[in-house]
């Protein structure tokens, strides 16, 4: 390459100024952003994002899932774009970061060549993913999923929220259903910059992560049917208390994942009481639940062990226990070539670095089903994550997004 173009390097102050005004957009009160999917606060940093885009010279589609692609154009228009985003939606009491830094820095990379005056040879293609989180709609990724040939459009366009408002529902209402048929849009690789959302990269002091693997996941619905009575007259034996069943399943939850160790982690996120009242024993509770490993053999055996413990429990206990396996996403492996291109570009940029594995999802993990696929990730402070105290340096940013910058140079060709 070049030595003008190997010196390259993105702006930091205006990548880091474009994080924090977006971050105005669902700001909570302890510094974190609650930004769902689709949601009033999602369509203002829609707007903000397409604004941004046009103004950088990229045209902005959107297509019927409302996932916006912005091309800058390359010399060469016959040849597929280089796709590089992640997603602006958060967890209900999410951070700044997860998936704002991935968007925000594809925007920097196009503001960046614009400035440069440097034109690639492929188009490029700043993505901003709908629905990463999976917290309003589930699944999680249902958009790049939906891209990979996962799920049909229609099948998305119909889940719903715990209002039951479906995700067309929620596309018109803030503006965002749009006309490009979803998966259109035939990109040549995509490449994803993240925070890591673990401790690895900080422990060990290493800035940049060359992301190889992505765990794999399942999630669940689960249902228990007790019996709602007095908390006053109901003796201890007579009871068929679904909260306490709740608890026993949750401790067998995090039994099995330590059992299959070290490479599987299993959560309940979530349970709702139905009709609760501090003198009502709980008769029945919705509950959400998941697996994750890097191996898709312990997906299996994690859940193989859950079903006769659930089954014990229940039966114990004199309850029903409903569980429906919602979703199940298999590990990642990512492309030899597009790992080796990430690394390259660390190496050239003298950062340290190291291999490794992806504990959350992310929408690269659908890309890499379909299309040559890579992952960068640097450090978040104490690795916390999906949480509104998540941090991250300036510098970490600035040094993830400049390899994001020397990722897709390579990828794209230079122009000339
Ligand atoms: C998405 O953030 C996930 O890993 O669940
Ligand atoms: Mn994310
Ligand atoms: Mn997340």
């Amino acid at each position: 390459m070049a030595k003008h173009l190997s010196n390259l390097q993105i702006d930091s102050a205006r990548l880091w100024g474009a994080i924090h005004d977006t971050a105005q957009f669902g700001a909570t009160p302890k510094g974190g952003v609650r930004r769902l999917t689709l949601g009033a606060e999602d369509k203002r940093v829609r707007d903000w994002f397409r604004a941004a885009c046009e103004a950088a010279g990229c045209e902005v589609h959107i297509d019927a899932l409302g996932t916006m692609y912005a091309i800058r154009r390359g010399r060469d228009m016959t040849k597929a774009p280089i796709g590089l985003g992640s997603h602006l939606d958060t967890q209900p009491t999410g951070g700044k970061y997860d998936g704002i830094l991935g968007t925000l820095a594809a925007l920097e990379v196009v503001r960046t060549l614009n400035d440069a005056g440097i034109e690639t040879d492929a188009p490029l293609c700043v993505i901003n993913w709908t629905n990463e989180e999976g917290s309003r709609f589930a699944p999680a990724m249902m958009a790049s999923a939906a891209y990979a040939g996962d799920y049909t459009t229609a099948d998305i366009l119909g889940r719903t929220d715990a209002e039951g408002i479906s995700v067309g529902q929620a596309l018109d209402a803030i503006g965002y259903r749009g006309t490009e048929p979803v998966g259109q849009i035939k990109l040549g690789s995509f490449v994803e910059l993240h925070i890591e959302q673990g401790p690895i990269l900080e422990a060990e002091g290493k800035t940049i992560g060359v992301v190889d693997h992505g765990q794999g996941i399942i999630w669940y619905d689960g249902k228990i049917t007790g019996f709602a009575s007095h908390a006053g007259a109901t003796p201890m034996p007579l009871r068929r208390d679904a909260l306490a069943t709740l608890s026993e399943v949750v401790l067998a939850v995090e039994t099995i994942a330590r059992e299959h160790g070290p490479n599987a982690v299993g959560t309940v996120g979530e349970a709702v009481i139905d009709n609760p009242s501090r003198n009502v024993i709980p008769g029945d509770i919705a509950f959400t639940m998941e697996f994750r490993s890097p191996d898709g053999g312990t997906l299996d055996a994690l859940d193989r062990a859950l079903r006769p413990a659930i089954a014990e429990i229940a039966a114990r206990r004199k309850v029903a226990i409903d569980l429906d396996m919602i979703w199940r996403k298999e590990p990642t492996h990512f492309d030899p070539r597009m790992i080796a291109a990430v690394q390259s570009a660390s190496d050239a940029l003298g950062y340290s670095s190291r291999r490794i594995t992806s504990g959350a999802g992310h929408d690269a993990c659908n890309m890499a089903t379909v299309m040559p696929t890579a992952m960068i990730f640097v450090p978040c402070k104490d690795g916390i994550s999906h949480n509104e105290i998540e941090d991250a340096t300036q510098a970490d940013c600035t040094a993830g997004a400049n390899v994001l910058l020397h990722t897709v140079l390579s990828l794209a060709g230079v122009a000339g």
